[in-house]
């Protein structure tokens, strides 16, 4: 998968710069051809001397070589390129990449690349989260790299947090799945977030979803390779992948519609979002007034994923359950009514799963009602898994 492939590893000055040896060593095992940039902070961290022996090329640092003059061109090293990974990021070379900041090699060949940029930031958990940061991290997302988040543990600091650079074996999994993408081609409709029913002008019925997991699916859709239609309720997240085309809507009835629509043409359907089951029979023209006690009269909305289920061909169609009784009873019931392909099952009686949290610990349930439990993991992670999952199904169908 990886094998004859061109990649540039870009190291930068921070102590996870030792893991850059492992990578390099990885993605040389697995066929690739491996260029290193370093910064000239990251040569008092790790050798270039080991990073040459192990990538198996003289590594670039300087725009030439003041021995013989011999140039580094950045846009050559750019073309060469069929992935940049650079890692560890820190944050003052991801600030100086989202601001255009081109003071070295390894930067300039950045913004020289035509290839896919992957960064995995490594620093402390403080500055990790500093809005500072955080904000260039965002802002590189949007600009179509891909971030491979730090994970959380003991720091270089001796705080324990989030910031350690993910595992050179997590790195190579990103790649590779990247340049497998087992799904390009296919169509893939995601919901996410809430529905808000409106009452009058200012109010509505709403619910806590975040939209953050059925965003992690449509990314995580996308990244491997899919087309993602994702019809998102009213929430604050950003859409990073170029593949993912946001369809915004607000209630219910406008979810209903969009779906209906677009379903015929996809091959896949996750439905994540958080739809409220009830919507006001009458939306008030005028804000309502505060005066006496108010009784709603509520109506049933349509239920968007079972009407899907009606309609399906060969789609895979998956929902979800929340649920804080009875779950696994529950979940296996709206399976059959909904007719899914499975049904992920989050319980609010586990702690760190369902609403706003970064977190999730999901249930898969399948038509043979055979089920598959997944420990507590980030959102992003859940996701992958329920990905890893519609793999399976379509690898078996
Ligand atoms: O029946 P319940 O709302 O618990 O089912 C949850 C699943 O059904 C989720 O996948 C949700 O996105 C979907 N759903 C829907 N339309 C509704 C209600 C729920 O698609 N009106």
């Amino acid at each position: 998968m990886l094998s004859g492939k061109h990649i540039l590893v870009g190291i930068t000055g921070g102590i996870a710069a030792y893991k850059s040896a492992e990578l390099v060593r990885l993605l040389v095992r697995e066929g690739v051809e491996v260029k290193v940039l370093m910064t000239e902070t990251a040569k008092r961290f790790i050798s270039p001397l080991t990073m040459a022996t192990l990538s198996k090329n003289p590594v670039m640092i300087d725009f030439f070589n003041p021995e013989n003059g011999e140039w580094n061109s950045h846009v050559k090293l750019g073309l060469w390129a069929d992935a940049y990974v650079i890692a560890p990021a820190t944050a003052n070379s991801i600030g100086k990449m989202a601001a255009g900041i081109a003071d070295n090699l390894l930067i300039t060949t950045y913004f020289s690349a035509r290839c896919p940029v992957f960064v995995a930031p490594a620093m402390d958990m403080d500055m990790y989260k500093h809005q500072a940061v955080m904000t260039n991290m965002e802002t590189l997302q949007l600009y179509g790299n891909t971030l491979i988040e730090a994970e959380t543990g003991e720091l270089a600091s001796g705080l324990e947090g989030k910031g350690r650079m993910a595992k050179p074996e997590v790195i190579v999994d990103c790649l590779k799945s990247f340049f497998d993408a087992p799904f390009l081609g296919k169509h893939v409709l995601v919901t996410a977030g809430p529905t808000y029913e409106k009452i009058d002008p200012v109010r509505f019925i709403g619910n806590f979803s975040s939209g953050k997991m059925g965003y992690a699916i449509a990314e995580t859709f996308a990244q491997q390779g899919a087309e993602v239609l994702l019809v998102s309720g009213p929430v604050n997240l950003p859409v990073f992948h170029p593949n993912i085309r946001r369809v915004n809507v607000v209630s219910a009835n406008e979810m209903y519609e969009e779906c209906v629509r677009l379903f015929p043409s996809c091959d896949i359907a996750v439905m994540c979002a958080a739809v409220a089951d009830f919507t006001p029979e009458k939306i008030e023209k005028n804000k309502i007034k505060h005066t006496n006690d108010l009784t709603l009269s509520l109506v049933k909305t349509p239920d968007i994923a079972a009407e899907l289920g009606k309609i399906k061909q060969n789609h895979i169609l998956a929902g979800f359950a929340l649920e804080t009784d009875n779950e696994l009873q529950n979940a296996c019931e709206k399976l059959k009514t909904k007719n899914l392909d499975f049904i992920v099952l989050n319980s609010l009686n586990d702690s760190g799963a369902g609403f706003g949290g970064d977190t999730n610990k999901i249930t898969i349930i399948d038509r043979d009602a055979a089920v598959t439990r997944f420990p507590l993991k980030s959102k992003k992670d859940a996701a992958k898994d329920i990905v890893a999952y519609v793999r399976k199904l379509i690898n078996n169908q």
